[in-house]
């Protein structure tokens, strides 16, 4: 069974009654139940431990070696000052991911910087006490199986977890596009999950990491991020691909971009168009689909707005970047819907298959109650099971 090691750093003793309106409620003691009932549901157990002072959080990393498959690290202010600990990270060499429940990229300037990051494997922040639970999650996925960061880009977002099944080739792929409303602390390892799982029954996975709202991400950047990305599949030989036989998954923001991706075939001009490879089968899961409705029901928090604010061209706009307003979009499509989504209404996702089939499109879609916005990327919840399932029927 994996070991994972919770550590925090100083005042996270005083989680709940410290600053709640930016760290919340949650105590400390409360946080540890919860990572051990986290870590139990991914087969793992989880030790924790908590200091004020460096050098026992030293002591304590040194003690990890040897014992520990994986850290979750909230270093507190520490992270942006001890190169100490940067060095015993280094030092110990067990993957370990950076946690801080705020959005330090949102605070004060000194907390944009990390110096314990480039020892990291990853970092998550912004989520609240969620945080650790993708934090323990991202871990399991790594012991999970091999894979390999491809980049398509100078910037260090412009990356790519590929995951190719032990079978010989050549093998499907399924292209994932998290979501999160194109923000900063929104990363792939929200869809980690789902790619260990596909590449359990067999298929390949493209994990996308892309620029986001914050680091010279929104339209059109973030989304020719994506098309190079898939772009690029057509050159990575050693994974033998079958490149006719693709398809783009996208969670919520994630959607707008998986549609748009299969559709992209079909612009004459502009960003996107002349995709070197064109998915064989699109799904949306709880996608925005539609940037007018996104921008009149002010999802995400004015995210849709934020979004295109950066275009440069504004004639045409929407039928260059909305999913609805590019219809048909001539490749097959699932979109999967909870009734219970009150991030992306599943009323927007009613209008777009209801258009969608008027122009011609060949659609499926499962509506589903009792079922929420983030069920639908839950490796575990039967909203995925019955993606998986059509999935591996229809591609
Ligand atoms: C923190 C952010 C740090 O800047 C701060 O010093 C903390 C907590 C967080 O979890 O958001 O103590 O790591």
């Amino acid at each position: 069974m994996p070991r994972f090691l919770v550590l925090n750093g100083p005042n996270l003793n005083l989680l709940g009654r410290r600053e709640p309106e930016i760290y919340g409620s949650t105590t400390l003691h409360e946080l540890y139940q919860m990572c051990a009932q986290w870590g139990f549901a991914l087969g793992a157990e989880v030790d924790a431990f908590q200091s004020n002072h460096e050098g026992e959080i030293i002591d304590r990393l040194h003690e990890a070696r040897g014992t520990m498959d994986g850290i979750i690290l909230n270093a507190g202010a520490l992270t942006h000052y001890s190169y100490a600990i940067h060095d015993a990270l280094v030092a110990v060499g067990i993957p370990t991911v950076e946690v801080h429940i705020s959005n330090v990229k949102e605070r004060e300037p000194w907390r944009t910087v990390s110096v314990v990051e480039a020892a990291c494997v990853h970092t998550v922040y912004g989520r609240g006490i969620e945080g650790y639970r993708w934090a323990l999650q991202h871990l399991a996925a790594r012991l999970a199986g091999p894979f390999e960061i491809v980049r398509y880009g100078p910037d260090p977002q412009q990356v790519a977890d590929l995951r190719v099944p032990e079978a010989p080739g050549p093998h499907r792929m399924v292209v994932l596009i998290h979501g999160g409303f194109w923000k900063n602390q929104w990363t792939r390892d929200l869809m980690d999950g789902l790619a260990v799982d596909l590449r359990s029954q067999g298929l390949a996975t493209l994990n996308v990491e892309y620029r986001r709202l914050g680091s010279a991400g929104g339209w059109p950047n973030t989304a020719l991020d994506v098309a190079t990305a898939i772009d690029q599949i057509a050159e990575v030989q050693h994974a033998d691909i079958d490149v006719s036989r693709v398809s783009v998954v996208g969670h919520s923001a994630g959607g707008l971009l998986a549609l748009w991706a299969a559709g992209r075939h079909q612009l004459t001009d502009g960003p996107g168009a002349d995709p070197r490879v064109s998915p064989a089968l699109a799904v949306g899961l709880a996608p925005v689909s539609d940037m007018a409705f996104a921008q009149a029901h002010d999802l995400g928090d004015g995210a849709a707005d934020a979004f295109l604010a950066s275009a440069h061209e504004h004639t045409n706009l929407y039928r260059s970047s909305s999913p609805i307003d590019m219809l048909p979009l001539s490749t097959p499509q699932l979109i999967v819907h909870g009734s219970e989504d009150d991030a992306v209404p599943v009323s927007m996702s009613d209008g777009y298959v209801e258009a969608a089939r008027i122009l011609g499109d060949e659609v499926e879609f499962y509506r589903l109650e009792s079922t929420d916005h983030m069920e639908l990327i839950d490796p575990h919840s039967d909203a995925w099971r019955q993606t998986k399932e059509f999935l591996l029927a229809n591609l």
